[in-house]
């Protein structure tokens, strides 16, 4: 089986991703800088395969001698990315940062693949990159214009990777990403985030009687005032990764597939369902609306069923139940002192 490199596979998504892909036999090299990935999630995914060969690099993406000497040594056939700067607050601040890290950094990833000879390229995006929905759920067809640097750095990558396809033949799935959400449900891996800006931790933590939680904002169009996001399962993202890789494997063309439940929830209804799993209610107070969120976000994934025979498996409830069962059993997440990453 062949061995695939997993860019930022120490961290959420990544992490995850390794799992998927153990288990679907493949051999993975984790290349993580560490700034915000986590190595226990490594070693605990090495310690539970032991029947697989996951490896560990620490380095960076912007180093292009170090991701091209790490394919060369392993004989990586693919590269999943995932190492990129997430937040949609922090790229507003620092957009240099995030241009940097997320387009420069990719590009860096992209040349040391061509230079490798490797093929073949899925990549992390995210429905940031469609901006102001015109559309109740948003389809590949719905156009593409951010409102953050985040998105706009997603969609920089998205844009460039048919010319460098057509350069050096690199095909790509680039995946946008709704909410992702959730925990392994084995608990051996999980989400940590630091600081944490994503509602359903936040709700959690806020359940478990630590910092109080604010509803960004109780005045938008929706049916109780709170924005309406698409919350999808990571292992489902995990599970579409391996499914993307298999079709370029295959020589299947290069796409571009949202992938979401297709089920809006409100920030409400997130709350009630941990009220629900955790057996009391989130305590929340009414905060003003955060900048850039738009009023409803759900993903129409009917291509990623079709092309990539994906469907969710995890439905909110699953979800829910997952990442609570994860921060109960890892209150402090992965443990020790992180550097505060944006
Ligand atoms: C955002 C991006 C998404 C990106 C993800 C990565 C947009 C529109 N979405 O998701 O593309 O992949 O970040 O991090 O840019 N909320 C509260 N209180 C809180 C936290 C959140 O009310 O304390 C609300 C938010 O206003 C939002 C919802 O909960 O409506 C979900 O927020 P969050 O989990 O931060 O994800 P997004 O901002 O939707």
């Amino acid at each position: 089986m062949s061995t695939v490199l997993v860019a930022g596979g120490a961290g959420y998504v990544g992490s995850h991703t390794v799992k998927a892909l153990a288990e679907a036999a493949y051999d993975v090299v984790v290349y993580d800088n560490l700034r915000a990935g986590h190595r226990e999630a490594v070693d605990r995914l090495v310690a539970a395969f032991p029947e697989r060969r996951i490896t560990f690099v620490q380095g960076d993406i912007l180093d292009g001698t170090r991701v091209r000497e790490t394919l060369e040594t392993t004989g990586a056939s693919a590269v999943l990315h995932f190492a990129a700067l997430l937040s949609v607050v922090g790229s507003v601040h620092d957009p240099f940062a995030y241009y940097r890290n997320n387009v420069v950094g990719t590009m860096t990833v992209l040349e040391a693949m061509a230079a490798a000879g490797v093929k073949h390229f899925v990549f992390s995006s995210t429905c940031a990159t469609f901006g102001e929905p015109r559309t109740p759920a948003l389809d590949e067809s719905h156009p593409q214009h951010p409102i953050n640097a985040y998105g706009e750095t997603k969609l920089a990558v998205e844009r460039a990777l048919p010319h460098l396809e057509t350069a050096t033949g690199i095909r790509s799935v680039a995946l946008r990403y709704f909410n992702a959400s959730g925990a392994d449900p084995d608990g051996l891996i999980g989400e940590d985030h630091r600081p944490e800006e994503h509602l359903i931790p936040r709700a959690i933590a806020a359940a478990r009687g630590g910092e109080g939680l604010a509803i960004f904002g109780d005045d938008y169009p929706t049916h109780d005032g709170t924005c309406v996001r698409d919350y999808v399962h990571v292992c489902d993202l995990a599970a579409a990764h391996v499914a993307a890789l298999r079709r370029l494997e295959a020589g299947g063309p290069s796409g571009r597939f949202n992938l979401g439940s297709g089920t809006g929830m409100t920030v409400r209804q997130i709350l009630d369902a941990v009220g629900r799993v955790v057996g009391r209610p989130v305590p929340h107070t009414i905060g003003p609306r955060r900048a850039g969120d738009p009023a409803r976000l759900v993903a129409s994934s009917g291509l990623a069923a079709r092309e990539l025979q994906w469907t969710p498996r995890f439905g909110l409830d699953a979800i829910v139940q997952t990442a609570w069962a994860w921060h109960t059993a890892h209150p402090d997440g992965y443990g020790g002192a992180k550097p505060v990453d944006s």
